[in-house]
């Protein structure tokens, strides 16, 4: 005992390396550079195998009997109109609302009264479908322009890319971003994913949920890197100057976006696919560029935390593929989170259908008990 309170186990503040909760959902080979979905090396599954199917291996625990899954690409293509008053509701937001605010609030008008607990695919196959809907919407008004409707002979990705733009995508970009979604489906227990078990847990529905887990991704510890890696790639402008500029903001004691993981300590997987596909869609002196601020960061952040085992995440060449497809910064991180709707549908689902309350302790640190208020009344 410390005064009269009782000691308790001492705290693990960011949960490193703590079981959480069991899930067969995904597995994520920190130490092997690996990413299964369900039994399938996730790298590869890429380029190639459409959302749709992934969605359904994540869904139904095996892969459609065709690509891309009739089942999903049925369900989301029923699921994608949206409903008046909730478009009423986007479109009353302002159009100089940053897309990722817009989204949160897109979630929270989905689970507009009729979803509860426990979730259902149905529900799931809705934050999926109409999640683009409504960001390409906004993103549309955003720049002036009038909505484009959905069409239905293009799949889940390739209908984003043409909600955004309102032209045919070229196949190479769809391939590019399908991969880019595929590999961000699913990924443990992430931040994001935390966050939605624990509001399931309580019996709260999944579009509550999805609206808690989209808020992590505004970290940029978190979702939030992306687009900071771009930002950074372009400050630093030419391969020439990558050394010194890391050095100089590393010296400030500022982060590197796109580098470090807290699972995976060794390469994280996606980046490498990512890197891949970087190669066949990026403009070759960008790439030369992000291959040397890799080279350099890594250098310099091996120099500063020997023994750190630090690598590129998935943020890294992320930030350039999705530039290369031709997505604004802005919409880098809302278009991650289409992705993870996925994983977050199967997380929902899989959490209440072997729920508990997801109520850790916390280890108290403030002064024992036996503090007198300094104008309480003497007790009777
Ligand atoms: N830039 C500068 N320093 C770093 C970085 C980085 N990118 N990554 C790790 N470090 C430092 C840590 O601050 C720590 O320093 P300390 O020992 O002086 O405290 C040391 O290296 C060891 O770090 P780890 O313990 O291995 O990292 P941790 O698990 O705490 O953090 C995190 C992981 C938060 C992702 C971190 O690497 C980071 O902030 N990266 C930059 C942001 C980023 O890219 N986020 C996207 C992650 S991917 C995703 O979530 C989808």
């Amino acid at each position: 005992m410390r005064g009269s309170v009782p000691e308790r186990a001492s705290a693990n503040a960011g949960l490193d390396g703590v079981v959480a909760g069991r899930s067969a959902l995904t597995w994520v080979g920190g130490e092997t550079s690996d990413l299964v979905y369900r039994g399938y090396d996730v790298r590869a599954l890429v380029p190639g195998v459409p959302y749709e199917s992934v969605v359904h291996l994540l869904l139904f625990g095996e892969p459609p009997e065709s690509d891309p899954s009739p089942v999903v690409a049925g369900a989301l293509r029923g699921a994608r109109p949206v409903a008046a008053g909730v478009r009423a509701a986007a479109d009353a937001l302002a159009p100089s609302l940053p897309p990722l605010e817009a989204m949160r609030t897109h979630l929270s008008l989905l689970g507009g009264g009729d979803w509860s607990y426990p979730p259902r695919r149905e529900e799931g196959y809705r934050l999926i479908a109409q999640s683009p809907v409504l960001l390409a919407r906004h993103f549309r008004r955003a720049t002036g322009r009038p909505p484009v409707e959905a069409r239905d002979d293009l799949g889940h990705v390739a209908n984003y890319l043409w909600m955004l733009t309102g032209e045919a995508p070229a196949p190479a970009r769809v391939e590019a971003l399908e991969a880019y979604f595929d590999l961000l489906a699913d990924h443990g227990m992430n931040a994001s994913t935390f966050v939605l078990r624990i509001v399931i847990s309580t019996h709260s529905d999944l579009g509550s949920a999805a609206t808690a887990a989209l808020a992590t991704l505004k970290g940029p510890l978190h979702g939030g890197a992306p687009s900071r890696v771009l930002e950074m790639l372009r400050e630093i402008g030419t391969p020439d100057r990558a050394e010194g500029w890391i050095h100089e903001r590393l010296a400030r004691g500022e982060l590197l976006y796109g580098f470090g993981h807290r699972a995976y300590k060794s390469e994280d997987p996606r980046g490498l696919s990512l890197h891949a596909i970087a190669r066949s869609v990026a403009d070759p002196s960008r790439l030369r560029l992000a291959e040397t601020v890799e080279r350099e960061g890594l250098a310099a952040l091996r120099a500063a935390h020997p023994g750190a085992r630090i690598y590129a995440n998935v943020e890294f060449y992320s930030a350039v593929v999705l530039d290369a497809i031709g997505l604004p910064p802005e919409l880098f991180t809302p278009t991650f989170a289409l992705a993870r709707t996925a994983g977050w549908t199967a997380h929902a689902l899989e959490q209440a259908a072997e729920n508990r309350l997801i109520r850790p302790d916390v280890e108290y640190t403030g002064p024992p008990k036996g503090l007198r208020w300094p104008r309480a009344k003497p007790g009777p």
